[in-house]
Parts: C-alpha cells; structure tokens; sequence
C-alpha cells in the first residue's frame, strides 16, 4: 500500500516511521511518498526514514516530492501533518493575544484561531487534489491543527476525512500502566471537543477502574494535567491538560508573562534544531530521543492502529474526531466531536455516550459555537467574522477585547490569508 504524508518534512515524520515499522503486521506498507514544500527538511527527513525501515528490515520505500497531485497519485491514505508558517506562526499565536490579557496557545483562544484562518484553506485545496488523484476509496486522516474545525472543513466539503489526536491514547497508555493491562484492554469514555475532553471511565473487562485510579494515584495524575487534586477529585473525571487554559486560566497567563518565560514555539525550534542535525547523521537509523520531548506521544501508534482499522478493522473502537451525529444532542449533527467510534471500511460510527454533566455541557457548547464561527472565518474571511468567532469564545467575550485581538491577528497573519 501507498501511503502519504502531506507535511512529510516534520520532524515528527520519524515518529510515524517507528510507529509503521513496529506494527508492519497491522498495517503492510509499500511505500512512504513525504510531500512538502521545503526540499531541504524533506530530504533530511526521508534519509532518516529510509534507514529506521532499511535497520527495521522493512523494505518500504521513501519517497519526497513538493508536487502535491503526484504525492498523493494512487495513494491508498493521506494523512494531513502540516504547519502553515511554520513555528514562526506558531509563536505569534502564542504570544499575540497578550497584549488583550489573553493567553496565548497555538489551538485554544486566539492563537487557535489564528492557525484555523491560516490553515482551513489550505487543507481544503489539499482534499481537492487529493479526491481527484488518490485511490478512490482513499481516507484523509487529519492531526493538522486545530482538528476539531479542521476536520469539520473537510467533511463538510464531502471529503472522506478523520481527525486524530494523541490526547485519548496517551491517557490509555498511562491508565493501562497504572493498572498493569495492556492498553487495548481499556476502554475510554473519552468525551467532547478536541483539546477540550474530560476522561470519564476506564472500562477494563467491563469495570471502571478510573475512580480507583483517582483514589489510587490522584496526586500524579493531576500533576501530569497540570491542574489541582482538589479538582479531579471534584470532578471525579480526567481533563485532558488542555482544560488547564480554562479551569486555570489567570495561572497560565502569568506563567506566560513571567519575566524570561519563552514560548513553546521557541522550545520547540530548539528541539527541532537538533533534531534535524540528528537527521542529517547518516549513523542514525532509529527514533532519536529529543522526539520525545515532543507533543506527540503515541501519535505514530494511533495513527497506525487507526489505519488499520480503516483498511481491515472489524468493529475496532478508536477514539477519533467524526460527524457528531447526535452523539451530543445538543450539538448539531454536522459539529464535529472527539469520541470513541466503531472505525471499519465502512465507515465510522461514533459510539453512544453518557450525557455530559451541565459544566462540560456549557463548555463544549460554548466552545462548538466559537468553532463554528471560526470555520465560517476561515472558509469567507472578512474582519467582522473574525470578530464574531473571537467574541463567541469563552476566553475572549467582551467586544472591546475581540475587536483589538482581530487587528493584532490579521496583522499578524496577513501574508498566510489570502483575503486579508
Ligand atoms: C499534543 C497535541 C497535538 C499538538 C502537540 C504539540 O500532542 O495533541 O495536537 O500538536 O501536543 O506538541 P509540541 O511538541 O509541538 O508542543
Ligand atoms: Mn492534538
């Protein structure tokens, strides 16, 4: 099988080569086309994803292109990794809204819109190439952020698209270490918005482990979400750390502001400065460690076990982005949430959830409004629309604030959009 990266040249490509390579039995791949637009980082990246498969004995094929039709021609999946601006962008979306009291992050608040104008566009003339060139039956799987209204763009133009996120199977993998199964034995109840879940269960065998996990290992796991015991324990549910921009807001700004407080744009560029001097090594031929200091843990394992499904899965449940279809009945059907779905050839059907208690409720209202104002942003441009997703987000609300935050953003961005 064909399969393609558009955005090959991240740094995080490796990760996806070790995640093919451990699990050749699950998904049997022919070849890796890498599409992207930078033919330096797209050559390093290839050299060292030849020689992971070569020192793997796995004989798939690198390929590179900047020419996105032939990339995708015959593909059998496309997967959507890229980053519009670069981390450049990135440290804008981190570091514009500040100046409003706003925090700063590349997929929540401001910043997040800022990255869905710059890259919803671009994804949507990605799919068009993509239908006409692909095999037909071909699937793109988004981690482009913000997925969430990434996602949504694509299936509302009728794209046969899925968007993945590491964040469910990272806490998989952790719950199944604290408790001593193996990870496909726990089940999430994993539920809501893109970067905007909660963990509700942790079914093993058909018990919910998670309120023993919370009495067992409260401490720890808050630690690693960032946010107080106290209220996990009130909660009686994980976050995912990215409610930390919500539940502790006024924290993380300060954080932010402090005096020699650098971006996570800045660390980044740091890691991939060695990363891709690590690349360019002709000795290396595995995963280097600064990939761990990444975000995307396990994200090769889930894109994997995704694609398999995809391609051969027998009622295979995988935590996805999809048409919530009345999974959140007071979302609309074509909203599209993060939650646990039968995954097969067919298709992809969300699974039934719990309602959502009236806090997550409002939230995830609150924040599907915001987003789908930003995809009308993003998909007609116009200030006045960028102002309405601002004034829609929970973060930003008041008019004064939204409308200052659309200057700082469109003059921030204006080369990435087209319309501005
Ligand atoms: C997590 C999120 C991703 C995000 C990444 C950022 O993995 O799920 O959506 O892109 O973190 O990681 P980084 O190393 O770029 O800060
Ligand atoms: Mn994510």
């Amino acid at each position: 099988m064909r399969l393609t990266v558009v955005g090959g040249g991240s740094t995080y490509t490796p990760e996806l080569v070790d995640g093919f390579a451990r699990l050749r039995a699950v998904l049997p791949l022919d070849e890796l086309c890498l599409v992207d637009p930078d033919a330096g980082r797209l050559s390093l990246v290839a050299g060292v994803s030849q020689r992971m498969f070569a020192r793997a004995g796995y004989p798939v094929r690198v390929t590179t292109t900047s020419d996105l039709a032939a990339g995708v021609d015959g593909a059998a999946a496309v997967l959507l990794q890229l980053r519009i601006g670069g981390q450049a962008a990135r440290h804008s979306d981190e570091t514009f809204p500040h100046a409003c009291g706003c925090l700063g992050q590349e997929t929540t608040g401001p910043g997040g819109l800022a990255k869905a104008l710059r890259t919803v566009p671009v994804a949507l003339d990605i799919a068009e190439v993509v239908r006409r060139h692909a095999a037909p039956e071909a699937w793109i799987v988004d981690f482009t952020n913000p997925v969430g209204i990434v996602t949504r763009a694509l299936l509302s133009e009728g794209h046969r698209a899925v968007g993945l996120c590491n964040v469910a199977i990272g806490f998989q993998r952790r719950f199944a270490a604290l408790l001593g199964v193996a990870p496909d034995q726990v089940a999430l109840d994993h539920v809501g918005l893109n970067h905007l879940t909660w963990e509700r269960a942790a079914v093993v065998d058909g018990v919910d482990r998670l309120p023993g996990l919370l009495a067992r290992h409260l401490d720890e796991l808050a630690a690693e979400v960032e946010l107080a015991p106290s209220l996990l324990a009130l909660l009686g549910c994980v976050p995912s750390y990215y409610l930390r921009y919500y539940y502790a807001h006024d924290e993380v700004l300060a954080e932010q502001l402090a005096p020699g407080a650098r971006s996570r744009a800045q660390a980044v560029m740091d890691v991939e400065a060695e990363l891709l001097a690590l690349y360019a090594d002709p000795a290396v031929d595995t995963k280097p460690e600064p990939l761990t200091r990444r975000g995307g843990a396990f994200y090769s394992e889930a894109a994997v076990d995704l694609l398999a499904s995809l391609t051969a899965g027998d009622g295979d449940v995988r935590v996805v982005n999809v048409r919530n279809d009345g999974t959140l009945p007071f979302l609309p059907d074509d909203h599209v949430v993060e939650v646990p779905a039968v995954v097969g050839p067919d298709g992809i059907r969300p699974v039934a959830v719990a309602p959502l208690d009236a806090g997550a409720a409002g939230l995830v209202a609150h924040v599907a409004g915001y987003e789908r104002l930003a995809l009308e942003a993003a998909v007609h441009g116009g200030r006045d629309r960028v102002v309405r997703a601002l004034l829609a987000h929970p973060l930003v609300g008041q008019h004064d604030r939204a409308s200052r935050l659309a200057d700082l953003l469109l003059a921030a961005n204006a080369r990435h959009l087209a319309w501005a």
